[in-house]
């Protein structure tokens, strides 16, 4: 049994690489584990965002995380602005983190540039993600590759907290799938899927309408070849096709290729759409039942109490080693 903590940003609409990349694996990973599963509204306000559009996503994510099948009886869920010694050990880790190392993250130089007024909350986002794991000794982090390096760097500081002051933090490690790690764009297929694409055909949203699903996927980018094989290299398009078909349906990669061999790019985008839109649906259909249920706020409260025990616990004892205390 592993201390697991992992959370999505409540930023635009949630998709299905989010989906297939993290969700997935939360739903997957709460049995057997002792889980923490965030919505981190602090990270979404390092970029501008409408008030109550964030709390509406806020709302909007919570209820896709129990209608993919998240049991508030196995996992703690709640919500990062809530609990507020995140945002006070974010703090105190910023303190002790480099700017060197801070710029050389590639999410921040990706999304700062050619912006002259970047915020400050983008630049220092990793030290606010390095609290939400280390607040909770947490020993998995299950993620898509994109946040591979924020947890090296979350390691990065834990290890030099704990030999400046005391050995207080435990050693996360990241857990990123073989398959689903990134699902690429569906219209720029070397590009990662993502809910900031200005063009809405690149991802699918958890909450497309299957016609929607449908359309996107048939116009997806492919290539000319007409062959049905896993190729990331040369076959971007129909491999990241392959990847989300054989994840929504748990049919392997290889079985698919096989059972496609002698069909068209037609017949194929068809049968992938049929199988994201299976897999979508009864989630969208319990989200229409959580959505405006007092249920929703009721497992939220709890997961805040939860989660609000073992962090200030755990505040309290990090404060002490850094010596943010009167009494030794
Ligand atoms: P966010 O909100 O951008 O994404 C949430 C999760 O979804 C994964 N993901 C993908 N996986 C596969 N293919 C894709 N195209 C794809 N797009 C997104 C992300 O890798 C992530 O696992 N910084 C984090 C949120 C965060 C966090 C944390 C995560 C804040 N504190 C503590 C883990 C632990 C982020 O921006 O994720």
């Amino acid at each position: 049994m592993a201390t697991i903590f992992s959370g999505i940003k409540p930023t635009g609409v949630v998709t299905l690489g989010n989906y297939l990349g993290a969700m997935k694996q939360f739903v997957d990973l709460q049995d057997d584990n002792n889980a923490y599963y965030c919505i981190v509204d602090l990270h979404s306000i390092t970029v501008q965002l409408d008030r109550v559009e964030l709390m509406n996503n806020t709302r909007k994510l919570a209820a896709l995380y129990l209608a993919s099948g998240l049991d508030p009886e196995k996992a703690t869920i709640f919500v990062q602005s809530e609990v507020k010694a995140h945002a006070q050990l974010g703090w105190m880790l910023t303190c002790i983190a480099g700017m060197g190392e801070l710029g050389r993250m590639t999410q921040y130089k990706d999304k700062s540039q050619g912006n002259e007024n970047v915020g400050a909350g983008l630049f220092v986002y990793p030290t606010l993600m390095a609290s939400d794991i280390l607040l909770y000794n947490t020993e998995l982090v299950p993620v898509g590759d994109d946040q591979k390096q924020h947890i090296e760097l979350t390691r990065d500081l834990a290890e030099r907290f704990n030999k400046r002051y005391y050995e207080t933090f435990t050693m996360p490690e990241p857990l990123i799938q073989k398959e689903g790690a990134r699902i690429m764009s569906l219209t720029n297929p070397v590009k990662k899927m993502s809910k900031s694409d200005t063009n809405a055909k690149g991802y699918i949203s958890m909450l497309d309408e299957p016609n929607v699903i449908r359309k996107k996927i048939k116009s997806a980018v492919t290539d000319s070849s007409g062959v049905i094989s896993f190729d990331r290299e040369n076959k971007p398009g129909i491999s990241n096709l392959l990847e989300i078909y054989s994840l929504s349906t748990g049919t392997s990669i290889d079985d698919l290729v096989k059972q496609y061999e002698n069909s068209n790019y037609g017949t194929f985008k068809q049968d992938v759409a049929e199988a994201v839109v299976a897999l979508l649906e009864p989630i969208q259909a319990r989200y229409h039942e959580l959505i405006d249920s007092p249920e929703l706020d009721e497992i939220l409260d709890a997961g805040r109490a939860k989660a609000e025990t073992v962090a200030n616990k755990n505040l309290a004892k990090i404060e002490k080693a850094m010596g943010l205390s009167r009494k030794r």
